[in-house]
């Protein structure tokens, strides 16, 4: 957990261990990797294992939702359309959705949740090591803050993936952090 008033330099953290920013002084280790020497290159190589929940929003307004989550598969991988549409229900399931329901609705059709739900879905597809979540709950109500903790553990049990989240909310950070 990260956490912190406003304007401290939360968001500013999690830049810098993906590479975005340069830090002026210091070193930033991920998995052993001094991020802040590497080339670009070098960095996409960093950056496959890490997976990045923005703080706000990010889904592609143009795009429906099997669209969005399908991207990192078609920017990354070689899969064949019918690949991508199983690891796209896949993972839209995971964060209990249900694919034929949402699948060909846009972002702005969706609730404020739902959207956060289905960028975590696109996150995921590419099966990180570490997920970076920048306030994944904020402006949700208390349900739907709750669901969203409680899939960010489900997540690191049934993928065992690391997950370094940035919140505001005591209660919610208690049920993430171990
Ligand atoms: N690229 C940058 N170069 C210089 N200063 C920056 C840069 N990005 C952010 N800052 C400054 O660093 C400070 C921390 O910003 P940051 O976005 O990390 O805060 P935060 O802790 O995530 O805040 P919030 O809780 O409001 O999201 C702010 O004063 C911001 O203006
Ligand atoms: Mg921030």
């Amino acid at each position: 957990m990260v956490m912190g008033p406003s304007g401290t330099g939360k968001s500013t953290v999690i830049k810098l261990m993906v590479g975005l920013l340069k830090p002026t002084s210091g070193h930033i280790f991920v998995e052993g990797v001094d991020v802040g020497v590497k080339s670009p290159k070098e960095l996409l190589e960093i950056r496959k294992k890490i997976g990045f929940s923005f703080q706000f929003g990010a889904l592609f307004d143009s795009m429906n939702i099997y669209e969005n989550i399908a991207f990192p598969l078609k920017e990354h991988t070689n899969m064949k359309k019918e690949e991508i549409d199983k690891e796209v229900d896949i993972a839209l399931k995971l964060v209990g959705l249900n694919p034929h329901e949402v699948n060909h609705l846009f972002p702005d059709e969706l609730s404020g949740g739902m959207q956060k739900r289905v960028a975590i879905a696109r996150t995921v597809i590419l099966k990180p090591d570490i997920i970076l979540y920048d306030e994944p709950t904020s402006g949700l109500d208390p349900i739907a803050s709750d669901l969203i903790s409680r899939l960010i553990v489900k997540l690191q049990r049934e993928l065992g993936t690391t997950s370094v989240v940035i919140s505001h909310d005591i209660k919610e950070s208690f049920k993430i952090a171990d």
